[in-house]
């Protein structure tokens, strides 16, 4: 099925659309609100607007859609352009931030992570009428990936976890860890972000629903896609 983007004129333009979702989606609802964050470098600017804003800190909780396995602190790790765009900057408490973490291997990591996020949730089995993210944010990789989920990779298959270590199949080529499907699935909102003429093809290829990761994202709640006109191949 064709999936219908939400086209903005820029990648400033995008952030700007993002935060207005966000806003409303936290405005409607007064509870603990879970967003697992993307990596890459197209949401920086979302989370560097979202540093500037008096958001309920007390009750967001943050996620993490992907990691790359890296020491703490490493300019490659999402955690660590988050923690510069957005965490360090408010009222976060340290507790509501749940971040990948860095243990002996990347199967430890994706194990930990996992007990992370059943504990949160509080429950072992996904309910099809509780999503575990209120807002799940995405991007499109060069080749079609999401999150770690790249072409090819046996994380694609995995359906019996709800994270897994994953490998690369783009630069940084280091171990991941990745939600899987089906916990990417259990989420009120999920926002893809693409901006960028790099991603034109791919954007086209997803849109229409072509066999790649990005596209075989499916979702309890809504699934919306915001990109901008150089993604979408718009000049004017
Ligand atoms: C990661 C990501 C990844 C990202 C895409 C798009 O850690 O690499 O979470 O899935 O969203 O690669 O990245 P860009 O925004 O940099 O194009």
């Amino acid at each position: 099925m064709q999936a219908i983007p939400e086209i903005h004129a820029d990648a400033d333009a995008l952030a700007d659309a993002a935060v207005a979702k966000i806003l409303g989606w936290l405005g409607d609802n007064h509870g603990r609100f879970s967003i697992c964050l993307s990596g890459g470098s197209t949401p920086k600017r979302l989370y560097e607007r979202m540093a500037k804003l008096p958001l309920p800190f007390d009750r967001i909780h943050w996620f993490f859609g992907d990691e790359r396995c890296v020491p703490p602190g490493d300019a490659k790790r999402n955690e660590t352009m988050v923690r510069a765009a957005l965490l360090d900057h408010v009222p976060a408490p340290e507790a509501n931030i749940h971040a990948i973490p860095v243990t002996a291997s990347p199967a430890e990591s994706a194990v930990a992570y996992e007990a992370t996020l059943k504990a949160y949730y509080g429950q072992d089995v996904l309910d099809a009428g509780r999503p575990l993210f209120d807002l799940m944010l995405l991007g499109l990789g060069s080749d079609g990936h999401t999150a770690s989920l790249f072409p090819g990779k046996p994380a694609l298959a995995v359906t019996g976890h709800w994270a897994v270590s994953s490998e690369a199949g783009l630069d940084p080529f280091v171990p991941r860890v990745t939600l899987t499907f089906p916990a990417i699935a259990s989420s009120r909102h999920t926002v893809f972000l693409v901006s960028g003429a790099d991603k034109q093809v791919m954007l086209k290829r997803a849109l229409a629903g072509d066999d790649l990761p990005a596209a075989r994202v499916t979702s309890i709640g809504s699934i919306e896609w915001l990109v901008d006109k150089a993604a979408i191949g718009q000049t004017a």
